[in-house]
């Protein structure tokens, strides 16, 4: 077949380290598959192009990544004390608008325990999940405002907008992906004791949809609780179907038990097919560790094998999987001196 034409946005930080070892083992991947070429151009958005142009994402640019496949994307985000750069505006104007901009309404999420990587659960058992997050709406919109801004008056308000279509085709995805799994189940994660109207829409089109897949299971947790179950029972949740604020924090929580941030892969999928889905790690810019070769690419290694996946390439990201095991497993024993290069290195080798 032909080549895949990506945008690589390796961003802040630890982004453009970590996307530069994901390329080179999807590029190994294809190269021992036999598949064609992967071609890669580079759009240097971010903190840098920010304090140095003005610009976050453009018009312009925003055109010539949707003539691409699909996006490389490494993390946006300037360091907590850097003072030149407001917070949350490249965060909302680069990452949040290509999300939105290029209609990615399902993000995937997996969460694997890998054998051999050790979780900080002390009987973590087997962990192996898939959060389907709500990639368009709810509290990240930027619907909200503020007055009587600055005095002790003030009142800031941030609403969060469901759609009955935007909510269906989250659900409706999770469902389709339950059903081809072993345990064809699926938890509804929300909090319809207190968020009465978005937790109703949400209740209802699962039970709408459950319907049409009378060989998939589910059942309901409030998130709170399912924080809860998510360290001590891991073991019981197999698709997790949740609004795009609940999804965001318990990803990092999926994360962290499954053996830390820097393995966790996302894509954030346009399921209609009219724009590049966009696939990344599930971490941030890590300014404490960025410029040392301390990141751990694998978390961007596996996203692109979730690209991979999507684009076709299935057999290209079942050998990026395998090598991943292989490569967890023989070094997960003890604190790693690898560098990031090093770890994708490792890891391109063990493919060909
Ligand atoms: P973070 O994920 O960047 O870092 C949290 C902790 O995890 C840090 O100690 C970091 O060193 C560690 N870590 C993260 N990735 C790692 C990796 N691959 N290997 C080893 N350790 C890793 O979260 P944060 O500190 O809250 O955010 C930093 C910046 O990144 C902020 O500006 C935030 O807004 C931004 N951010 C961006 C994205 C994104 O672009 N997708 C996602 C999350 C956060
Ligand atoms: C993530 C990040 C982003 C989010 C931020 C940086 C906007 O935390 O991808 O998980 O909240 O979605
Ligand atoms: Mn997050």
């Amino acid at each position: 077949h032909s080549a895949l034409n990506l945008a690589v946005i390796g961003g802040d930080g630890i982004g453009p380290e970590v996307t530069a070892e994901a390329l080179k083992v999807m590029r190994a991947a294809s190269a021992a598959e036999g598949d064609a070429e992967i071609t890669a151009t580079e759009y240097p958005l971010g903190a840098a192009h920010w304090l140095e142009t003005g610009e976050t994402l453009n018009d312009e640019t925003i055109e010539r990544l949707r003539g691409h496949d699909a996006i490389l994307f490494g993390a946006v985000g300037a360091a907590p004390d850097d003072t030149r750069i407001p917070s949350g505006i490249l965060e909302r104007d680069v990452l949040l608008k290509l999300r939105f901009t290029f209609d990615h309404g399902v993000n995937i999420r997996p969460a694997v325990l890998y054998p051999g990587v050790r979780s900080p659960l002390a009987e973590p058992g087997t962990i192996d999940f898939v959060v389907f997050r709500e990639g368009t709406e709810g509290l990240y919109v930027g619907n909200g405002g503020v007055v009587r801004q600055g005095t002790e008056q003030e009142i800031a308000t941030e609403s969060s907008v469901n759609t009955a279509y935007g909510v269906e085709r989250v659900v409706r995805a999770a469902f389709e992906f339950a059903a081809t799994r072993e345990r064809k189940h699926v938890t509804l994660v929300h909090k319809h004791n207190v968020l009465l109207f978005a937790g109703r829409l949400w209740n209802r089109i699962v039970h709408q949809v459950a319907a049409e897949f009378p060989q998939v299971t589910h059942d309901y947790l409030h998130v709170d609780a399912a924080t809860i179950f998510m360290t001590t029972d891991p073991g019981r949740f197999d698709v997790i179907v949740t609004d795009n604020m609940f999804g965001d924090i318990i990803t990092d929580l999926a994360a962290a038990v499954t053996g830390g941030i820097g393995m966790a892969a996302s894509g954030n999928i346009n399921i209609h097919g009219t724009a590049p889905s966009m696939f990344e790690p599930v971490h941030g810019s890590a300014p404490d560790i960025a410029g040392q070769q301390k990141a751990d690419p694998t978390a961007a290694i596996l996203s692109g094998a979730l690209l991979l996946e999507r684009y076709g390439r299935p057999g290209a990201a079942a050998r990026i999987h395998r090598a991943v095991w292989d490569d967890v497993a023989a070094h997960a024993a003890g604190p790693s001196a690898r560098s990031t290069a090093q770890v994708g290195d490792d890891i391109a080798a063990a493919l060909a």
